[in-house]
This record gives C-alpha cells, structure tokens and sequence, in this order.
C-alpha cells in the first residue's frame, strides 16, 4: 500500500517535473543551490520555452539553432552562463542578449553569425567570458566592450574582421586573455596601433604568427607585429580658384576655374561637392586610372562644370543658377579633411534693374561676388564611422 502510494507520488512529480520545469529533450538538475538546464545534442533547431525561471547555467551546444528571437531569455533572467556553441546561428535579433545582465559566461563560438547585436554586450556588465570565435562577423564597433570591466577572457578569433578601432580594449581593465588571431588585418596606418599596443600590454596575446596583414597585398602574410613603421599623413585640402575669387568680380558668362589641391599619405580619395540652388551633386575622383583631358562628368552635368581627374572642376559659363557652394574634401585612414569656396554672380547695375524677380540687399551689387569659405582642419576619426565622427 506504502508503495503504491510512493510510486504515484513519484510519478506525480515526474510529471510536474516535465510540464513546470524543463523542457522536453532537456535535462534540467538541482546542483549545489544552482540550477542546471542541459539541452546539448539534441537537434534543437529553436531555443527551447520553458526553461525553468531561475536556472543559472544553460546549455545549448551542439544543437541545429540558426535563429535567436528577441524573446528567447526573457524569462531566465538569473542565467550566468549560457552555452550556444557550435550550432548554425546566423542572426541573434537586437534586445535578445540584453536582459541577461547576471550573465558571466557567454559562448557563441563556431557559429555563422555576421551581425552581433553590439547594443546587447552594453548590458552584459558582468561578463568575465566571451567567446566569438569562429564566425563570420565583419564589423566591431569601437565601444563594442566599453562596459564590460570584469572580461577576464576574449576571444574573436577565426572571424573577418578586417580591422579593429584602436582604443576597443582600453575600457577591459580585467582583461587577461585575448584571442584575435586568423582575422584577414588590412595593415594599414588605422591599424598600426595595434602593433604597438600589442608589444606593450600585459595581456596575454596568443598566436602572434597567425595574426598577419591580409592586405595591402605587399604586407599578405606579414605578422602585424612585424609590420614596418608606414608612411601616415592626415589629409589636406586647398581650394584655389582663376580668377582669383577674392579679388576679382564675376560676372555673367564667365569661366571660372577651381582647383582642388590635396595632400596626405595614402593618397586620399578625393570628391568635390556642388550645392547650387537645391541641387547637390557629388563628383567623386577616381583614385586610378591615367590623368587625362576627359572630364570625369557625364551628360546630365557636363553643359554646366566640367570635373578632371587632376582635381580640377570647372564652371563653364557663370550664371546666377551656378551660384553656390563648391566643396572639395579629402577622406584616408586618418581622417578627412574640407575645403570649399562659396560662388556668387557680381550683379552689375543695369542687370540688377532688368532681372525681375531678384532684388539683392543694395551692398551685394558693388560687393565682391565671391566669399570664401574655408572649413578646413583635420579631424582624427575612429575608422569604421567616418562619417557621423565628423565634426567639422
Ligand atoms: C529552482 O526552482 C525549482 C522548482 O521551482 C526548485 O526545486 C529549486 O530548488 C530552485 N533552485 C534554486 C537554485 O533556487
Ligand atoms: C515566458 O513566460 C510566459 C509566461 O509564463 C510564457 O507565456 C512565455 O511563453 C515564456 N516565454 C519563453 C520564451 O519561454
Ligand atoms: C539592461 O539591464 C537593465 C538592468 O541592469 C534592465 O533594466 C534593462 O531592462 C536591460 N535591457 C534590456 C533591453 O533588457
Ligand atoms: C604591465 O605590468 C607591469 C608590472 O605589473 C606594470 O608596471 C606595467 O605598467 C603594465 N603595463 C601595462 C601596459 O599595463
Ligand atoms: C593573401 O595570401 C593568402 C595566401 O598566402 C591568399 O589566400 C589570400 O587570398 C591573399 N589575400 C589577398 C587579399 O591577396
Ligand atoms: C586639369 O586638367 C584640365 C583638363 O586637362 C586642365 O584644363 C586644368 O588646367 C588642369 N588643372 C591643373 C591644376 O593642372
Ligand atoms: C554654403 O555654405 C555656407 C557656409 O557653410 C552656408 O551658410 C550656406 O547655406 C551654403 N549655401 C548653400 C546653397 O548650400
């Protein structure tokens, strides 16, 4: 009778164990005050649901799961380590990651992720591992880790990383183990920090041998820490214009010339920037390729400027539609640099009385037509966001 009553209670609980507690192919355990939920090996193509809500170390390696939906964690907030290694994972969805903030140990390595929700690691404060490795992942923000104090061990080995933001690692003051190694480096002056840094940090940098330039092709091969000391020069523009755009009035039909002189190692690319009226138009140089006498322009521009190779770009007959804002910026690895002259038509006297429709402050008839305005000044940029660093 006794045993009897045992067995149903058992089966009771087994019962209540499976529907309350962990997922079916899962084997969930009660260790030492910690709760365990084992769901490796089992051909999980998603994360399971119903997990049970306090359990502290999940694992997920070596299952078929490609996808990880924003939703996934939500209720395993005590989650300290979570093991994901080792299944086909391609995208984890923004806020997935981020209510896990008990989490120390992460393992996302051997997957084919190719955007990481970076957002995500901001919240991970408590992280001591990280394992990226073996992915397919391209860009890593410069403050990708600016919050992760207690990291004791990184790795983002075996991914595409081309270059890595010099200043990544300053925030990981617990920082004892980084792997970067098998990344295709392209060795150029925004990565020779690296160099550098690497020689002088007390971090442990394993594998210097297969940390090597992927380009530029001279370098294939080179061990970043053996990278010579490159020629690196911050880009600088100067706008020159015939006629003399200071000194001379322009009137109506006229040529004017402007030149766009740059300097700067490696050779910066160089584009010049018409805002007339509300158009704008980008006439980007080619960085290659023969100097020439053809104009880089097509159709739909060339009756208005004519833009050279050589940096030239000119205004073939001055109307009042031309008047305007000709910029001229130069962009290489250390930064950008901009310089531009504002273009107006001199109205002379009897123009001005016969053109409906356009009246100028009365100075602006006998002022000189053309301001120049210079906003020059090198900007040092954290590669990877040129763009939206610039301030200019
Ligand atoms: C977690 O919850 C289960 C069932 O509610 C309980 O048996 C277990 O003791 C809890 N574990 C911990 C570590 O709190
Ligand atoms: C989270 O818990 C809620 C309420 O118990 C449940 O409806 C939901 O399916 C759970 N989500 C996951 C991903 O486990
Ligand atoms: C990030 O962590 C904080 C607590 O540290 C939490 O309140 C917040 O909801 C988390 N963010 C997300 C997106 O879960
Ligand atoms: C490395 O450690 C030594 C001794 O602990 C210390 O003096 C030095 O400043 C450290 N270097 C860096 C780059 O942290
Ligand atoms: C660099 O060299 C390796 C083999 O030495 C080659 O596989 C790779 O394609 C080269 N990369 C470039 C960009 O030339
Ligand atoms: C650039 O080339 C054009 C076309 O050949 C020429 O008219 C112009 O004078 C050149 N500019 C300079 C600065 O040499
Ligand atoms: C030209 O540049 C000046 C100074 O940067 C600016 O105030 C003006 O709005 C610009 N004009 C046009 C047409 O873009």
């Amino acid at each position: 009778m006794a045993k009897r009553l045992l067995k149903i209670l058992a089966l009771w609980t087994f019962v209540i164990g499976i529907v309350q507690c962990c997922p079916e192919l899962c084997h969930c355990q009660n260790k030492f005050a910690r709760q365990f939920a084992d769901c490796a090996y089992k051909d999980l193509l998603v994360v399971p649901v119903g997990l049970p809500s306090n359990v502290t170390t999940v694992s997920l390696s070596a299952n078929k799961i490609n996808f990880l939906k924003s939703e996934s964690f939500i209720n395993i907030t005590q989650v300290t380590s979570l093991w994901l290694a080792h299944n086909e994972i391609i995208t984890i969805e923004t806020d997935t990651l981020a209510p896990l903030n008990q989490l120390r140990n992460l393992d996302i390595s051997y997957n084919k992720i190719v955007n990481f929700p970076w957002e995500d690691l901001a919240n991970l404060t408590a992280l001591q591992l990280l394992k990226m490795n073996n992915n397919e992942m391209v860009n890593l923000p410069m403050d990708a880790f600016s919050t992760l104090k207690d990291l004791r061990s990184l790795r983002i080995n075996n991914n595409k990383f081309t270059t890595i933001v010099q200043g990544t690692f300053s925030a990981l003051s617990s920082l004892s183990h980084l792997k970067i190694f098998d990344n295709p480096f392209a060795c150029s002056c925004s990565l020779e920090w690296l160099r550098d840094w690497i020689a002088a940090t007390n971090v442990s940098v394993p594998e210097l041998t297969s940390i090597v330039c992927d380009t530029p092709e001279n370098l294939n091969g080179t061990m970043v820490t053996n990278v010579p000391k490159l020629d690196c020069e911050a880009p600088a523009v100067t706008v020159t214009s015939q006629p003399n755009i200071d000194e001379s009035d322009l009137y109506e039909g006229v040529m004017v010339i402007l030149n766009c002189v740059t300097k700067g190692s490696p050779m910066p690319q160089v584009s010049w920037e018409v805002t007339v009226g509300n158009q704008n138009y980008m006439f980007p140089l080619p960085s290659t390729g023969e100097m020439n006498d053809k104009p880089i322009n097509d159709k739909t521009t060339s009756d208005r400027f004519l833009v050279f190779r050589n940096g030239s770009l000119i205004i073939r007959r001055l109307s009042e539609k031309e008047n305007g804002n000709y910029s001229c910026t130069a962009v290489n690895d250390l930064g950008k640099a901009e310089s531009g002259v504002k273009v107006v038509l001199t109205v002379s006297p009897e123009t001005s009385s016969s053109t409906p429709g356009f009246s100028p402050p009365a100075e602006s008839i006998t002022l000189s037509l053309l301001t120049i305005f210079i906003s020059s000044g090198i900007i040092h940029l954290s590669l990877g966001d040129m763009e939206s660093t610039w301030i200019s």
